[in-house]
């Protein structure tokens, strides 16, 4: 995009590529080749060259780092760094990764000055007076949506407009819906997924009679079917507790 305009003004070519070439040296030294950040994705773009996608980063401002596969010229922009997000940093042959911290501002041209929000991405204006750059809605956002869990979304999932994620529910949590957050054009997301909290003595309860259950043995069901019960009409610990000493007291007498 950005060489696309240089190209159209040579004058531009020569002050604005000769004091860059220099700089982009750090960049090309540090690439991390054979190397790809999984499942931090922003958005994915086809048929650029490499520059163009790390330009890409350098003007959205939410962008960390890219991915890009050579052999078909395929860019993911990320946003999360291999420090950030170090288990997610992988080995991934035809990939090579980098981060925007080892490349010039300048890449970014006019838009190294943008003001762009933290969910926008800054483009270049070609006929304008006033202003040489624009700021578009680029993303929906991290979901932060209470009890959600990213760590198991899909390697196609983005948070970029019109893209979606597959999500979860954290431990402890139950989910209802089909778990899918689309990213819609308004840059909102449509959570198709809640997670609910568990009560907590439920979770008590639950957390302590599982491992007391022996499925091998039929007939262990006592306790599951207090469970189920418990469940569906809300059932004290407490409750349970009583149940089991009455239980208790039933079986010893009539074994007296
Ligand atoms: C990684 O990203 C964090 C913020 O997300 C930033 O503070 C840090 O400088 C980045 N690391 C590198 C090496 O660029
Ligand atoms: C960005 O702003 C700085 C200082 O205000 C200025 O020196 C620089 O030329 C500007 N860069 C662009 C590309 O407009
Ligand atoms: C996701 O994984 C990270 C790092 O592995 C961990 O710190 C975090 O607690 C996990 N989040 C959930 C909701 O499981
Ligand atoms: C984009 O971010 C700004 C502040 O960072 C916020 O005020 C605005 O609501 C966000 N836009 C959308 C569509 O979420």
């Amino acid at each position: 995009m950005l060489l696309f305009q240089i190209f159209r003004c040579p004058w531009l070519l020569i002050t604005v590529l000769v004091p860059c070439y220099g700089s982009l040296k750090p960049g090309f030294s540090q690439l991390q080749r054979g190397h790809r950040l999984d499942r931090k994705l922003i958005q994915s773009f086809t048929e650029v060259s490499f520059l163009d996608c790390v330009t890409e980063c350098m003007v959205t401002p939410r962008c960390e780092s890219v991915n890009y596969f050579k052999g078909a010229n395929y860019c993911e922009i990320n946003y999360e760094n291999k420090t950030t997000a170090e288990t997610n940093y992988m080995d991934s042959a035809g990939w090579v990764y980098s981060e925007r911290g080892h490349w010039p501002k300048e890449l970014a041209g006019a838009c190294s000055n943008s003001t762009c929000e933290i969910n926008q991405t800054c483009k270049h204006k070609r006929y304008s007076e006033e202003n040489f750059f624009e700021c578009v809605l680029s993303d929906c956002g991290i979901p932060d949506q209470k009890g959600i869990n990213l760590n198991k979304t899909r390697r196609e999932d983005a948070i970029g407009l019109r893209r979606r994620i597959h999500a979860s529910c954290a431990d402890r949590y139950s989910k209802s819906g089909s778990g899918r957050l689309n990213c819609q054009s308004n840059g909102e997301w449509k959570y198709n997924i809640v997670c609910e909290v568990l009560k907590r003595e439920m979770q008590n309860i639950i957390r302590g009679l599982l491992p007391e259950l022996d499925y091998s043995v039929p007939f262990q069901s006592e306790k599951f079917c207090f469970i189920v019960l418990m469940l569906a009409e809300d059932m004290t610990f407490m409750g349970y507790e009583a149940y089991r000493a009455k239980k208790f007291s039933e079986t010893h007498l009539l074994q007296l």
